[in-house]
């Protein structure tokens, strides 16, 4: 543990969905530094969530509330008598009925119950996906906070998750509006690096599929990537940065899948991973620009794409996901 980087000594935080990828590094990150964190999930006794109790600090700090994003009861129980929140539990899934009401819904009830509390600040994880979903970009433009994805678009192409993110986003922000909450939004792209859960998540998949032969190609289009422990920092910096406001797009690289499977067979040359395009007709997809200067100006320090990408091989090994 850091004991010279104290900052949460003290303080009681709420994090929700704290069994998730990006969760559990927060909760570790917020343990390391001193915070006592309420971590919410659905069910506290389900082995999904036993790594939790084993990170440094968590039988001092860590407290495991049953919670549902649907029950506001649960939350306001969780949150109260807490100094931040950090809403981070969503359902990752284009199913549209899994997907749209308890993404809103449970973002509505979050914040609801963080007025009632009284907290501080909350951090709200939205995502990149509620950001670039717009075809009308061009791709010479710069993919900021500024940008929104275009809800019909999302709708057209049932892209359920991205539509689901941006509406749950856009209801943060109005919530906090009303309830003169301070709100702050971190939007991750896809989060890769190593896993603290046991269970593998949708976007160590997107790896993990290019790993075990299943992807026999990789598909024509890009995707923006970052370090799942930058994400968790990101979270902590726009918590405790008190002049820190509105969004922050969390990337580090954009790559076309062929940079990523070239990538990873150049490391790992042992698995059957896939070397040629589902798409040979339409011209390669170029990478689009984007900025990441919030976060670097509050601190941030990106982790490269090809670490990142070590880091997820080396973690599904560990974790037994694949062979070594
Ligand atoms: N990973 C990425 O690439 C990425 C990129 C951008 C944004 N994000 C956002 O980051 C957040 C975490 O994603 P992740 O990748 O860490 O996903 P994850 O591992 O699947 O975690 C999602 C968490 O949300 C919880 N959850 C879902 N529905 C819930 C409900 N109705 N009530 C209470 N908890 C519920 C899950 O709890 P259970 O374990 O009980 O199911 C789980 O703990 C999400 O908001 C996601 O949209 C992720």
């Amino acid at each position: 543990m850091t004991m010279d980087n104290q900052t949460g000594a003290g303080q009681t935080v709420c994090v929700t969905g704290a069994g998730g990828f990006i969760a559990s590094w927060l909760v570790k990150l917020l343990l390391e530094r001193g915070y006592t964190v309420r971590g919410t999930v659905r069910n506290p006794e389900d082995e999904k969530n036993a790594h939790l109790k084993n990170l440094e600090g968590a039988e001092e700090r860590l407290i495991l509330v049953k919670a549902d994003l649907l029950d506001y009861n649960s939350l306001a129980e969780a949150i109260n008598g807490c100094q931040g929140v950090f809403h981070v539990a969503s359902p990752v899934t284009d199913d549209p009925v899994q997907m749209v009401e308890p993404a809103v819904n449970g973002t509505k009830n979050v914040l609801d119950a963080a007025a009632e509390a009284g907290v501080r600040r909350v951090v709200f994880t939205s995502s990149i996906g509620a950001v670039y979903m717009d075809p009308k970009r061009d791709y010479e433009s710069v993919v900021d906070e500024s940008c929104w994805s275009n809800l019909d678009f999302c709708k057209d192409t049932k892209n359920w998750y991205c539509y689901g993110k941006t509406v749950a986003e856009q209801a943060a922000w109005e919530r906090a509006k009303e309830k003169g909450l301070d709100l702050v939004v971190v939007n991750p792209c896809v989060v890769l690096g190593p896993l603290l859960q046991s269970a593998i998540n949708a976007s160590t998949l997107h790896i993990l599929k290019y790993l075990t032969g299943s992807a026999k190609t990789y598909a024509n289009s890009v995707q923006a990537y970052v370090h799942v422990r930058d994400v968790a920092e990101a979270h902590i910096l726009v918590f405790e940065n008190t002049s820190a406001s509105g969004r922050y797009l969390c990337a580090e690289s954009v790559l076309h899948r062929g940079d990523v499977v070239d990538l990873l067979a150049k490391m790992f040359p042992h698995y059957p991973i896939p070397n040629r395009c589902s798409d040979e007709v339409k011209p390669r997809m170029k990478p689009y620009n984007f900025s990441n200067q919030k976060l670097k100006d509050i601190g941030l320090e990106f982790t490269p794409v090809k670490q990142c990408l070590y880091e997820t091989v080396i973690s599904l090994q560990e974790k037994g996901h694949i062979p070594k």
